[in-house]
This record gives structure tokens, C-alpha cells and sequence, in this order.
């Protein structure tokens, strides 16, 4: 198999999505400190606290995400606009920045160096260099949309997600002395994110995918990606109000957000039908078919994690005595991997062959990675399920207090750690897989690139299938 990629400055995304896969692998070293704490094996506490190192596990998560969606991003522009990337040397820039802003707000959290807000604990100082790193990712992508022969919707919808991003983390970085206005805005970037404009980018790759793998018209594939922006906007905007319940807001948020916030589900569930219809009418039998299980997976997990236990705590009789347990917990781990965590897994299975030329994808390896982190992420799910509904019990109808429920939580948080080995044995085997593939192709664009020379010259040993 020869590489496919059709313009060289989409390589650039392979160091990204390297980049991506080193996080992630720090992300859970951080998940079994928590997991063992949780267990009552806090060994680590003089020099790793829980409280940081729950900021550096969810951190890591967003910013591995953020860096999949970016070479996501650097990987479909050009196709969607057919035309290399503008200024692809400034996209190194981007990735070294991104890299060094994330190791000193890692190594700063372990100092005390930080905000309390929980997602959002990155210093203001730091906070200013994220916003000029992201500028310059969006200044790129835009250019290169901007001066491309195209302009499709998929690239529009990537581009108006990932610019909405950017304009929502602002309100994040004003300060308030009020506790009720600084809860008020920080649900602008973690609501809003994750329940509006990361799902446009979601629904964008997802889109991308799908025309790629099952060989459907983009017109009707792209058609369904406006129902479903129209969708997410229309629930998820309003639907905001389901973290305004009891928190010193007025009391029509409890309508409002009830009501618009039940709606979400329906704009996963779209997401689900629309997937799993576009595959089954597809004629082309996709040779990638792992990039398939993971786009398909993708949209099912996130309407389980994101839209059914979402809606599980979302309703204000509900959240009264959910709010901030496990239940909590169950919720965010399922919604995070099922939407997003996936749709970049998916997006590295379906862009490794292409941009190597190799077809990694047939062995067992890749495919057993599927489904272990799959299982495992859904015995975690069920393992925090328990521990969450057990804590509402005994401390909230029960009235036992807080740090004795949370002793008689540590056995069950011996099946979380099980399952979450089950799904770290997944990820090793994915990695391992993502090494195997080795490094990009040269390759010999046809294009005209106006944006600058070739990103990468890696000669590559050709390798039989
Ligand atoms: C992929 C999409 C989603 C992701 C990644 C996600 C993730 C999360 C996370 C991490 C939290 C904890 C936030 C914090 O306390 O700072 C949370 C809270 C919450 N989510 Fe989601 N969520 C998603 C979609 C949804 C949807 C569609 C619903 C409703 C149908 C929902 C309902 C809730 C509720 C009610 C809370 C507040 C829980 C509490 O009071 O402690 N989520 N979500
Ligand atoms: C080795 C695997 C993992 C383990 C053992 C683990 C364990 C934990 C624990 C114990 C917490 C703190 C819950 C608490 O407040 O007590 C936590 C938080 C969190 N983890 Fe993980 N985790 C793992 C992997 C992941 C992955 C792969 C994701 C995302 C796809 C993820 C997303 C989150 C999120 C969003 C939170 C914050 C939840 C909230 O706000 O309630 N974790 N994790
Ligand atoms: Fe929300």
C-alpha cells in the first residue's frame, strides 16, 4: 500500500497525534494514582496530593483531546480545501508551544501553582499563552480554507467549532470575587465546550470519516451534519442551565435547564442513527474497517456516556442529590471517552495508513485495542455507577458523614482499577500498533504549495502488507 495522503503538509498532523498518544499514556500513569487513592493506597500523598493529581489527570484529558482535534484539523483542511497547508513551518511552532506550555502547567500544579477552578486550574499567566498558541492554529487553519479551491461544509463546521472553542475560553479568564457569577462563567467554557461547539467538531470529523469510509455522496452526508449543528445549538445552548440548579442563580433555571438539557440527548442520538444509517448504505466495503469500528463506536458510546447518563443526573429532582458525587464521575468518563477520546482514535486509525503507506490495521493488535478499551471503559463507567449511587445513599439520604461514605466506597474502587488496567492493557496495545506504523512517507505532492517546502523528509523502509 502506498501512502494516499495527497498533499505532504498534512504529515505535520502524525506529530500531533504522537504528540496526542503520550499524554494520553500520562493521563492514565494519573488515573491509577487517583484509582488507588480512591482504593485507600494513598502512598503518593506528600508529594502528589489527590486534589493535583485529579487537575493533572482531567487536564492532560482536555489537552490531549485538543491536541488530537488539531492534527485532526491540519489533517482534513487541505483535502477539504485542496491545497497545502499555509505556512506549515508555523504549525511546528504550534505543537513545540502547545508541548511546553502543557509540561510547565503539569510541573506547575505539582508546586501549587494554580487556580482552584476545577478544568480550569491553568494560571492566568499561562492562560495568555494558550490563547496566542490557539490563535495561531486558527490563523493557519483559516488561511488555508480561506486561499483553498474549496470551501465544504465539513471544513466549515471543523472551522466554526474549533473557532467557538477558542472564543469560549475568554469568559474562563475573567475574575470574580463572587462565587455564584464565577460558577456562572466557568460553565461557559466547560458547558459550552463539551455540550456545544466540541460537539461541532466532533460532528465535522465524524462527517469527514464517514465520506471517506462508506463512499456516501458528501451531500447527504454533509445535509445531516446541519441537522445535527442545528440540534446541538438549540439544546445545548439553553441546556447551560443544568449546572445553575441551587448555585445562587434564579430559580427559572431550574426549568430552563431541565427541559433544554433532556433535549441533548437527541443530537447524540442523531449523531448514533446517522452514523450507523450512513454505514449500512455505504456500497464501499471500507479496508480500513478499524477506522470504521472506531468512528461507529464513537457515535454510540457518546450518545451512552454523554446523552443516556447524561440524562440520567440531568434533571433538577435528580441532580439535588447527585450533584458533585460519582455519579458525576461515572457520567464524565463514559460522555469523555465515548465522544471525544474516540472520534481522535478514530481519526489516528483511519490517518496512520495514509500517511504511512502501511496497513497496520489488519492485525490483531488494533483490533484487540478496540475492544478492551472499549470493555474496560464500561466497567469503570459501572464501577463509578456503583460507587456514585452508594454514596448518595449513605451520605446524602442517609446522612453518614462524608469521610466515613467515602472509606466504605474503597472496595468498589477495586473493581474501577481492574477495569481501568483492562482498559490501559488496550491503550498499550493501541500505541504499540501507532509505533508499528513507523514514521510518515515522503511523498511526492502533486500540488502546488504556496505555503512553504516540504514539513518532513523521512525515508521509510517500503514494507509488504
Ligand atoms: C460529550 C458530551 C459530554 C461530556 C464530555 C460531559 C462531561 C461532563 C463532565 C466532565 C462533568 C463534570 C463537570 C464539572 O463538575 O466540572 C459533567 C457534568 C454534568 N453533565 Fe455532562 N457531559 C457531556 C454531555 C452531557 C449531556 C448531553 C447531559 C444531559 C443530558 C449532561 C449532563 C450533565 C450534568 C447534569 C452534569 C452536572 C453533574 C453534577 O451536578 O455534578 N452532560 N459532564
Ligand atoms: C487508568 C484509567 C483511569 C482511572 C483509574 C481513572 C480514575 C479517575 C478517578 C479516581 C477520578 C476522580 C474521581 C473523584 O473525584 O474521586 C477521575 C476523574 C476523571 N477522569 Fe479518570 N480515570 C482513568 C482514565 C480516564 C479516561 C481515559 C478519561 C477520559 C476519556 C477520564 C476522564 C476523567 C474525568 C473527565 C474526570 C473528572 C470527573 C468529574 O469531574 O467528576 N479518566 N478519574
Ligand atoms: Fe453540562
Amino acid at each position: 500500500m502506498q501512502p494516499t495522503i495527497q498533499y505532504k503538509t498534512q504529515k505535520i498532523a502524525y506529530w500531533f497525534f504522537a504528540a496526542c498518544m503520550l499524554l494520553f499514556a500520562l493521563q492514565l500513569i494519573y488515573g491509577f494514582i487517583l484509582g488507588f487513592a480512591r482504593m485507600g493506597y494513598d502512598g503518593l500523598h506528600e508529594w502528589i496530593p489527590f486534589n493535583v493529581a485529579r487537575a493533572t489527570h482531567t487536564n492532560l484529558l482536555v489537552v490531549w483531546l485538543l491536541t488530537g482535534f488539531m492534527g485532526a484539523a491540519y489533517f482534513i483542511i487541505p483535502e477539504e480545501s485542496e491545497r497545502e497547508l499555509w505556512m506549515p513551518k508555523l504549525a511546528w511552532v504550534q505543537l513545540v508551544s502547545l508541548l511546553l506550555v502543557g509540561v510547565v502547567a503539569i510541573v506547575g500544579y505539582h508546586v501549587n501553582w494554580w487556580e482552584g477552578r476545577k478544568f480550569l486550574e491553568i494560571p492566568r499567566e499561562l492562560d495568555w499563552l494558550v490563547v496566542v498558541n490557539v490563535l495561531t492554529f486558527l490563523l493557519i487553519i483559516f488561511m488555508t480554507i480561506w486561499k483553498g479551491k474549496r470551501k465544504t461544509t465539513t471544513a466549515m463546521v471543523l472551522f466554526f467549532g474549533l473557532l467557538s472553542a477558542a472564543l469560549l475560553y475568554l469568559p474562563g479568564m475573567i475574575t470574580f470575587e463572587n462565587l455564584t457569577f464565577d460558577s456562572f462563567f466557568r460553565w461557559w467554557v466547560v458547558h459550552l465546550w463539551v455540550e456545544g461547539v466540541w460537539e461541532l467538531i466532533m460532528g465535522a470529523i465524524l462527517s469527514f470519516l464517514l465520506i471517506k469510509l462508506t463512499g456516501i455522496d458528501r451531500e447527504v452526508i454533509e445535509k445531516w451534519l446541519y441537522v445535527i449543528v442545528g440540534f446541538t445549538f438549540l439544546s445545548g445552548i439553553l441546556g447551560t442551565g443544568h449546572h445553575y440548579y441551587f448555585t445562587g442563580t434564579p430559580r427559572y433555571w431550574l426549568m430552563i435547564g431541565g427541559i433544554f438539557s433532556a433535549l441533548e440527548p437527541l443530537a447524540f442520538l442523531g449523531m448514533a442513527i446517522y452514523a450507523l444509517a450512513m454505514a449500512r448504505r455505504g456500497g464501499r466495503k471500507a479496508p480500513n474497517r478499524i477506522a470504521l469500528m472506531w468512528t461507529l463506536g464513537c457515535a454510540v458510546m457518546s450518545f451512552v456516556g454523554a446523552g443516556f447518563l447524561g440524562f440520567a443526573h440531568t434533571l433538577p429532582q435528580v441532580n439535588i442529590w447527585t450533584h458533585g458525587t460519582l455519579v458525576t464521575a461515572m457520567h464524565g468518563h463514559l460522555a469523555f471517552w465515548g465522544a471525544y477520546a474516540m472520534i481522535v482514535l478514530a481519526m489516528i486509525s483511519y490517518a496512520m495508513p495514509e500517511l504511512t503507506g502501511r496497513s497496520m490495521f489488519k492485525g490483531w493488535k488494533a483490533e484487540w485495542a478496540f475492544w478492551t478499551t472499549n470493555i474496560g471503559m464500561l466497567g469503570m463507567t459501572g464501577a463509578f455507577a456503583v460507587m456514585g449511587v452508594a454514596q448518595v445513599y449513605l451520605e446524602r439520604k442517609g446522612g453518614m458523614d462524608f469521610l466515613e461514605v467515602q472509606e466504605s466506597l474503597e472496595v468498589h474502587a477495586f473493581g474501577l482499577v481492574l477495569a481501568a488496567a483492562l482498559l490501559t492493557l488496550g491503550v498499550v496495545l493501541f500505541i504499540k500498533n501507532f509505533l508499528e506504523y513507523g514514521l510518515p512517507v515522503e511523498v511526492d505532492s502533486s500540488s502546488n504549495s504556496s505555503g512553504g517546502g516540504s514539513v518532513l523528509a523521512t525515508p521509510q523502509r517500503p514494507q509488504e502488507d
